[in-house]
């Protein structure tokens, strides 16, 4: 949505510095599949410095060019190559043309149906989705909007071709949130 690209913009150019590296992708790395990594929601890029400073092929994929370009201006001061995608991913077909994926990262962000319809059309065989984001408790306990939050177990069982490894439910430093690992079975 237009709406969210004018937010995000003002978001991310007033913001200085990054964020460190997401704790539970931190946790959770070495069960990612090598090599080719789509970071979905990717913002000014934190994790997808992390991955392409462990050595993956990393596309992030967001709304906002102001994010892209903060992204790409600090992968160039520290020589990474990563390659973006301006996309609103509520109208995600077009990531279909740079699949496919050994691995997909979705953190802090909760995508639309029409995006987790395309998870494992977009991940080659045995590829691993990893998404954590804040749940109903961060909602009930801060700002952060209850639509946005993930639901107790909301989606261990939504993926019809994705075999579930992981759910968590913990608290770290940026709040109460949900974890979940999964694994693509089907073709
Ligand atoms: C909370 S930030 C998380 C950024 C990053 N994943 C991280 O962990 O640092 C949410 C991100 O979602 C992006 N976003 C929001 N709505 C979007 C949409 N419809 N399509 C694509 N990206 C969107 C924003 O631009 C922002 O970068």
């Amino acid at each position: 949505m237009i709406t969210d690209r004018i937010k995000w913009n003002a978001r991310h150019e007033n913001r200085i510095g990054f964020h460190p590296t997401d704790s539970y992708l931190k946790k959770q790395l070495t069960k990612l599949k090598a090599d080719r990594v789509l970071d979905l929601a990717c913002g000014r890029g934190r994790n997808a410095f992390f991955l392409a400073e462990q050595g993956y092929k990393v596309t992030g994929a967001d709304i906002s060019d102001i994010g892209l370009h903060m992204l790409r201006s600090e992968a160039k001061q520290r020589d990474l190559d990563i390659k973006t995608v301006n996309i609103d991913l509520d109208h995600p077909e077009i990531l279909l043309d740079t699949a496919p994926y050994d691995s997909i990262i979705c953190i802090n962000f909760k995508p639309g149906n029409n995006l987790l319809g395309l998870v494992s059309a977009l991940l080659e065989p045995e590829g691993i989705f990893l998404w954590c984001s804040f749940n109903e408790k961060q909602a009930e306990v801060s700002g952060f909007p209850i639509n946005m939050a993930l639901h107790p177990e909301e989606y261990i069982n939504y993926f019809p071709a994705l075999q579930l490894l992981e759910y968590v439910r913990f608290t770290d430093d940026s709040g109460f949130r949900d974890g979940y690992l999964f694994k693509k079975t089907i073709a």
